[in-house]
């Protein structure tokens, strides 16, 4: 038996003492075999050292997790709630997609009342017992078209509107924000959109138009100064990396920022979330079920400082968001510091 940091441990070492929160209450018993999972809620616990055996168990872990999360993801397929969402998104989406050929082939105008309303809606009619996160998730196989991303980033901008406590108006912008981020990517070719390979640097210049298009196109459109400066701004960073502008820190508009980190999301679930160690989307979900209720949240925050809001800001190159209402408080900070955990 040997005790070993947080960060010497691998998948396949079993555990030889019972391991306790700060809390006291058990969180890892005795014997049993880690997992990457496990790995990371004993860091994200503030735990910082276990004992473990000497002799490491052969693991397979891409069975393991691949075996679990099927199951899981298959349960979400096969329930009834799962089938109710998909048909509000695909009709929803649908409406979107036909909205918005009309105005970019006939010039109408965006009919915002009605698209918000509908997404809404589905956030209304699906906050039962399985998250609408993971409901996105498993709406990947189906369809992964500018109009399913916009909807998927009005869903999560609204989550993460509720989270950061905003005002039910202000989480309503938020959603629309997120709804019209991308409108501008509908007026480039769809072969450059749509190509599966690497993009050559003159196509990746025409995509990267797509904000500036946006925002021009909303212009004469009658929606919030918001949401056309989240079109413009959407891939902006705070220490200027972004484009078009490159804009820094304040700069950036609020909303801006909410639809960046949800549009990263999005992109980075397409690829990887459930063949990681956690969706960092469940890593707050937990600590919303289990952290807040058990712990002091300044702990909780203080126990998850250090090294990841640095690489937050390092890599993402994101601003913390703050509101002139002052919402911004430990949840949204968690949340930022959780984000890098890909
Ligand atoms: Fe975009």
């Amino acid at each position: 038996m040997k005790r070993l940091s947080i960060t010497q441990l691998v998948p396949g070492m079993t555990v030889a003492e019972d391991v306790y929160d700060l809390d006291h209450e058990l969180l890892i018993q005795k014997g049993t075999i880690l997992t990457d999972k496990l790995i990371t809620k004993l860091d994200l616990y503030g735990i910082l050292t276990i004992f473990v055996e000497d002799i490491i168990q052969p693991v397979r872990p891409a069975e393991d997790s691949t075996d679990t999360e099927l199951s899981y993801s298959e349960r979400i397929k096969s329930s009834p709630e799962f089938q109710l969402f998909k048909t509000d998104f695909e009709n929803d989406v649908e409406l979107f997609r036909e909205n918005m050929n009309l105005v970019i082939q006939k010039n109408t105008s965006l009919d915002v009342n009605t698209l918000l309303k509908n997404t809404m809606a589905i956030v209304a009619n699906h906050s039962g017992s399985i998250s609408i996160l993971d409901m996105l998730q498993n709406m990947r196989e189906y369809d992964d078209s500018t109009y399913t991303h916009s909807l998927n980033v009005a869903l999560i901008c609204n989550i993460l509107a509720g989270w950061l406590k905003l005002s039910d108006e202000e989480i309503e912008l938020a959603t629309a924000c997120g709804l019209f981020h991308d409108i501008g990517k509908l007026l480039i070719p769809y072969s450059i959109i749509s190509k599966p390979g690497k993009l050559s640097e003159e196509e990746f210049a025409t995509i990267k138009k797509h904000p500036t298009l946006g925002y021009q196109l909303l212009l004469s459109q009658d929606v919030d100064d918001h949401v056309k400066n989240a079109a413009l701004m959407h891939h902006e960073r705070s220490n200027g990396s972004g484009y078009p502008l490159k804009l820094k820190g304040n700069q950036i508009g609020p909303y801006a920022r909410i639809v960046a980190i949800a549009d990263v999301y999005d992109a980075m679930t397409a690829a990887r979330c459930y063949r990681g160690p956690l969706c960092p989307f469940r890593v707050i979900e937990m600590f919303e079920a289990e952290g807040f209720q058990k712990y002091d949240v300044s702990i909780l925050v203080f126990n998850l400082e250090g090294d990841w809001l640095v690489r937050f800001f390092k890599e993402l190159h994101f601003d913390v968001i703050t509101f002139e209402s002052g919402f911004y408080g430990y949840e949204s900070n968690i949340f930022l510091k959780v984000l890098p955990y890909f």
